[in-house]
């Protein structure tokens, strides 16, 4: 199938390979030249594992181009894949303007009766706003084609996204006629044929929904181990091993059990707020999902009391960030719960210094003021206390010794419980981590 992918960034980059792996003949359209110009030279503007190879490989092959004209990359779609960002505004919900104007110049430069295809996440039924204004722009022309609207939500996680695109847990769409379904299914085809993953198909409103409500309900597990945490340092339990007892129930399962600092990236904080949004804007107060929000904030907050309990001041103290990007295995630093921790201790009067094994360059672009640091030991040294921020292997793998070495004084903040609470305690480590046996216990 031809297909057109507008917006290639970390879903529409990865989906565009995926497409042109699995044999359809694909075209990435961004209004970003910079990184259009990258990707024309045949390089990812991203950092994402087996990605470069992917690009390589399809790209070698002749099935994914670039295209930075809109009506030049639309000459031959069949189905057309919205992927552009849906950023939060202030009152909580998405901005969907990007979403808007992918539609309005789909239905300017359609060149043929086609899908266009929401991949972005939008609330529901955003995809009847979109035909609304379809119509209205095709309206306008002397011979309008059909363009149908369908929903195909992506569940990628940064850091794993080619594989977890290669091999879907789910495929998930939705679409208001046989034909569209028809569609998507030949998209797709390839995919099921070689994984057989699980496809479900439903309705536009309903496939938006499954988006939403499912990272809303990843981000209430994350929520609800950080708040059993909290309880667990006050009764003296750990909660890794709670977490454990819990998990092995298959009504529970493990993952997503992990107490720490708290979940961050460019989905969980946004689509949390933006169905909470949803909810009340359709007459449903969802304060269950506000308590998810406040409970992840508060983890940073906690943090900042255990420095400040070791610590007292932290004006002029210097704090050692071990991690910058929200999560391991990508350099994306959207609501990155350590750049907000950076923010907080900045605030606080503390100086921060900050290690990441990819994200420095992204971290000299968004947090300037920050102290970057390419080595582990150089930024241990002389700092008053380290906080553990991103479970990097490189980080895991720092011991007891190397930190007693290099701090000034000895004090860790585990906010990722990535240490052995016994092993550091015992070495010697003012060490607090989140949910488990603390130094003072
Ligand atoms: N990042 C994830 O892990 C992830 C996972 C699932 C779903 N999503 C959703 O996918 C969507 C995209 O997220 P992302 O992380 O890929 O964002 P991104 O910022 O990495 O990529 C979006 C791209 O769209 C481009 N763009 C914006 N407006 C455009 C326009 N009018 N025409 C052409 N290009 C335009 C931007 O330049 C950018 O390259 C969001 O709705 C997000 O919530 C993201």
């Amino acid at each position: 199938m031809n297909i057109t992918v507008i917006g290639v960034g970390h879903v529409g980059l990865v989906s565009a390979a995926a497409f042109a792996r699995w044999g359809h003949q694909v075209v990435g359209h961004d209004d970003d030249a910079a990184k259009l110009e990258r990707l024309q030279g045949g390089e990812a503007w991203f950092y994402e594992p087996g990605l470069q190879e992917l690009l390589d490989e399809v790209i070698g092959a002749g099935r994914l181009t670039f295209a930075s004209d809109p009506a030049e990359a639309l000459t031959d779609a069949e189905v057309v894949f919205v992927c552009v960002g849906t950023p939060p505004l202030p009152g909580g919900g998405p901005d969907l303007s990007y979403v808007e104007t992918v539609g309005r110049t789909v239905a300017t430069h359609a060149p043929r009766d086609l899908v266009l295809v929401e991949k972005s996440t939008v609330p529901a039924n955003t995809g009847r706003r979109l035909e609304q204004v379809i119509d209205r722009e095709t309206a306008r022309l002397a011979t309008p084609y059909r363009i149908q609207v369908a929903s195909n939500p992506e569940f990628l996680k940064e850091g794993a996204a080619v594989l977890d695109t290669l091999h879907p847990d789910r495929v998930v769409y939705g679409t208001s006629s046989d034909s569209a379904r028809d569609v998507m299914r030949g998209v797709y085809a390839p995919l099921v044929a070689e994984d057989g993953c699980p496809v479900v198909e439903t309705d536009v409103a309903s496939a938006e929904l499954i988006k939403h409500a499912s990272n809303a309900f990843l981000a209430t597990r994350i929520s609800f181990i950080n708040a059993v945490a909290q309880v667990c340092e006050r009764v003296g339990a750990d909660v890794s091993v709670v977490a454990e007892g819990m998990g092995h129930d298959i009504r529970i399962g493990h993952r997503f059990l992990q107490a720490g600092l708290g979940y961050g990236g460019s989905c969980f904080p946004k689509d949390v707020d933006a169905f909470a949004h949803l909810a009340g804007q359709v007459g449903y107060e969802f304060g269950l999902l506000d308590e998810v929000r406040d409970i992840n904030v508060g983890q940073r907050a906690s943090v900042l009391h255990k420095l400040e309990g070791e610590l007292w001041h932290l004006t002029g103290k210097s704090i050692a960030l071990l991690g910058a990007a929200f999560k391991p295995g990508t350099d994306d630093l959207r609501e990155s719960p350590a750049l907000h921790l950076a923010d907080d201790l900045r605030a606080a009067g503390a100086e921060v210094r900050i290690y990441d094994p990819v994200a420095l360059p992204n971290v000299a672009e968004e947090h300037p003021w920050l102290a970057r640091y390419e080595d582990i030991d150089e930024l241990l040294t002389g700092a008053h206390a380290a906080v553990v921020c991103t479970d990097w292997d490189e980080i895991k793998a720092i011991t007891s010794d190397r930190y007693l070495k290099h701090l000034a004084y000895p004090i860790v903040i585990d906010g990722r419980n990535v240490h052995d609470p016994t092993a550091m305690i015992d070495a010697g480590v003012r060490y607090h981590s989140m949910g488990r046996r603390s130094v003072n216990d």
